[in-house]
């Protein structure tokens, strides 16, 4: 697994998948939006099965768009008749704590057999909670985490362990990286998979001294010739 990119622009998941680099995709409403993707849900749609038709048989990951109970879990289940490789997003929590969605993704991932990601989490509890109910995915948000005063690579340190010590199998995601360096950092704490902008995939690759070195072999090339 590895790297998912946390985008939903077609061209930068196009480049990426066909360098061989991406394991898998991540959206969510605000990516959609400065995507440019409008229509409501048609818009939804569209964008999503174009993804998941390009980057096939990885994983695309589609958040539902409201909190209601219900709509949550029919707004799921027709998600997953998109596309196969479509797993659905649903946050740990309402916008002010409510508790229903622990419930939605319980009975969507063990009475339904939907594949959920868990988002917007900041801790180990909540990801280990997430866990327990059954999720695919858990998505813990390491540079907000960083932005709070905690230290990342510890938490997800201590989620990997727990996910071990008691044999749930839900893959971490850790998002929100904001620098380079963070995703071999939480990949060696830990993570199986950490999803990057396309920006950042770049700057993984470009180095400068890579540059200046490229140049010089190049020039020296003329000169043979
Ligand atoms: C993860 O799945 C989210 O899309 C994303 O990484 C959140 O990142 P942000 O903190 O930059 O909004």
């Amino acid at each position: 697994m590895a790297i998912f990119l946390d985008t939903g622009n077609l061209d930068e998941i196009k480049k990426y998948y066909q360098m061989g680099l991406i394991r898998g995709v991540t959206t969510n409403p605000t990516i959609l939006v400065k995507e440019g993707v409008t229509g409501g849900m048609k818009g939804v749609r569209d964008r999503s099965i174009q993804i998941a038709e390009m980057i096939n048989p990885y994983p695309l990951s589609v958040e539902v768009t409201n909190n209601d109970e219900k709509k949550m879990i029919s707004q799921a289940l027709e998600f997953s008749h998109w596309a196969d490789n479509i797993n659905v997003k649903i946050t740990i929590h309402g916008p002010n704590g409510e508790l229903e969605n622990l419930r939605v993704i319980n009975s969507l991932e063990n009475e339904h057999d939907i594949r959920i990601n868990v988002t917007a989490m900041m801790s180990v509890q909540q990801c280990f909670l997430a866990a327990m109910a059954g999720a695919t995915y858990i998505s813990i948000f390491g540079g907000r985490i960083n932005n709070m005063g905690y230290d990342s690579k510890e938490e997800i340190k201590k989620l990997r362990k727990i996910l071990n010590d008691f044999s749930l199998n839900s893959k971490i995601i850790v998002g929100s990286t904001r620098e380079i360096f963070n995703v071999i950092d939480w990949l060696h704490a830990g993570a199986h998979i950490v999803t990057v902008t396309p920006k950042l995939l770049e700057g993984m690759i470009v180095h400068p001294y890579s540059k200046e070195t490229v140049q010089m072999f190049l020039k020296d090339a003329e000169k043979i010739s």
